[in-house]
């Protein structure tokens, strides 16, 4: 500590005022650390209670030591702390005031540590506990989802490839689809958690220190697995904050294609879904307008997002060991990832219960769309036609529907008789929209019975958690 101030007194007397003022702010982290402030300050009561059980700091000097520091949490809390762009950063701010308050012993505080080993113990307890919420909120969403599916099993829309009609589907086997995505992105934030838990404290600067630290100790009480493996590579390895970053984009992508999916679903064209007004906005010139906002601004926070994972991957790339000043440029995209994260995923989890489906519309569309017609063509298959003949018969009925305007379920069984002469009135039952869904019905598939056992079995793992 003592060496840290004299470096940036040093750097005051050698530079001129102007200078000195944009160097400092231009080195300076405190604007944007100052939010691992409480991480910081656990951090520091950890050291200190581990220093003085190893006799490194007596009792009465770590009872000093954890008064001030809580009087120093008392003071960011109610907003009195005053942050200072001269003290760099959240440690020395701390640390200063620290001192400021107990005098002598507050310059204790920073035996046998770093800033290096300090900032890299601060960024992962912040980063945990964000993804403890973040975990909560995406759980919040899964389970908004899963209920929504499970009231719209036997709710038919066309299901679609190349986002032409395809074949009629569940709407809750839609909306488990979106789970799935979710899921996944739970264990990738899980992954990452488990990798992020180590604790890098007592690396010091780099090499370790010449004190007699308990490294388990302090891992333990800061709720770590274990404390990390190699001195070099505590300092340096931001890889955490990236697989983080990895997991918030493919998050945000997969919330992207949920909105395009709600932006196409809420238009008169589609019509598919209604959402309520209190996610949507108005156009200050167009008066007929509800705009799909909270989606459409999800969908376009995927850009930030994946621009972080970017910058945190240039910025370690050819770094070599051990800390390097480049690092402290983590902590920006990181944070912004965190914020957006939370922000997206709480929209989300707000407004997707609240969608409310048009099932006649639906229903309309997937009608329309000859999303039977894969139907037919196993009907046709099971009078022992092979598949790509029964494929060219329906081909053939589809085009005279076309012309006709005509669903092949609304043309006369005459008519269907004169594509192929041995289809028979119980064709009808497999052009039905309940019908064609109803048929598939495995594992995976579209039938309502199987969607409401895939709606229950998604709930059960999300109990798991
Ligand atoms: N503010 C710095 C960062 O964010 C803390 C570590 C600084 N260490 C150093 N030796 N300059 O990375």
């Amino acid at each position: 500590m003592s060496k840290e101030q004299d470096t940036s007194k040093l750097w005051g007397g050698r530079f001129s005022e102007a200078t000195d003022a944009f160097v400092q702010r231009f080195t300076a982290s405190v604007q944007f650390d100052q939010r691992m402030a409480t991480e910081d300050i656990t951090g520091s009561l950890a050291h200190a209670d581990m220093l003085c059980r190893v006799g490194v700091l007596s009792a009465s000097e770590l009872a000093e030591i954890q008064q001030g520091l809580t009087q120093v949490q008392t003071e960011i809390d109610n907003g009195s702390f005053q942050w200072s762009i001269a003290l760099e950063d959240v440690h020395m701010n701390i640390e200063a005031r620290l001192t400021e308050l107990i005098g002598v012993t507050g310059k204790k505080l920073h035996t046998g540590r770093s800033r290096n080993d300090q900032v890299a113990t601060d960024i992962r307890l912040y980063l945990r506990s964000a993804i403890d919420r973040i975990a909560a909120e995406l759980t919040r969403l899964q389970h908004g989802t899963i209920e929504l599916a499970a009231q719209n099993t036997d709710t038919i829309m066309p299901g679609f490839t190349h986002l032409q009609t395809a074949q009629p589907v569940s709407f809750g086997h839609h909306l488990l689809a979106w789970n799935e995505m979710l899921q996944r992105d739970y264990g990738r934030l899980m992954d990452c958690r488990a990798r992020l838990n180590q604790s890098p404290l007592g690396a010091a600067a780099l090499a370790g220190t010449t004190y007699p630290i308990d490294r388990e100790h302090t891992a333990a009480a800061l709720g770590f697995d274990k404390p990390t493996e190699n001195s070099l590579d505590s300092v340096s390895d931001r890889d955490f904050a990236i697989e983080f970053c990895a997991f918030a984009a493919l998050l945000m992508t997969h919330l992207s294609r949920v909105s395009e999916e709600l932006v196409l679903w809420t238009s008169v064209q589609f019509n598919f879904i209604e959402l309520p007004d209190r996610f949507c906005t108005g156009s200050s010139i167009m008066p007929q307008k509800k705009n799909p906002d909270v989606p459409e601004l999800v969908r376009g926070k995927v850009g930030r997002v994946n621009g972080n994972l970017v910058s945190l991957l240039t910025l370690m790339k050819s770094q070599p060991l051990a800390y390097n000043k480049d690092n402290q440029e983590d902590k920006e995209p990181l944070f912004d990832t965190v914020d957006t994260v939370v922000d997206s995923l709480r929209a989300f989890a707000d407004m997707i219960p609240s969608i409310r489906a048009q099932k006649e519309s639906m229903r309309e569309a997937a009608r329309r769309g000859f999303s039977t017609a894969t139907d037919l063509a196993d009907y046709l298959v099971g009078l022992g036609l092979p598949f790509r003949d029964a494929h060219e018969v329906v081909g053939k009925a589809v085009a005279h529907g076309v012309n006709s305007g005509l669903d092949l379920a609304e043309m006369d069984l005459a008519t269907l008789q004169t594509f192929c002469a041995d289809i028979n009135a119980d064709v009808f039952e497999v052009l039905t929209l309940e019908g064609s869904v109803a048929a598939r019905d495995h594992l995976g598939g579209t039938a309502p019975a199987q969607v409401t056992a895939a709606a229950e079995r998604a709930l059960a793992r999300l109990q798991e958690r």
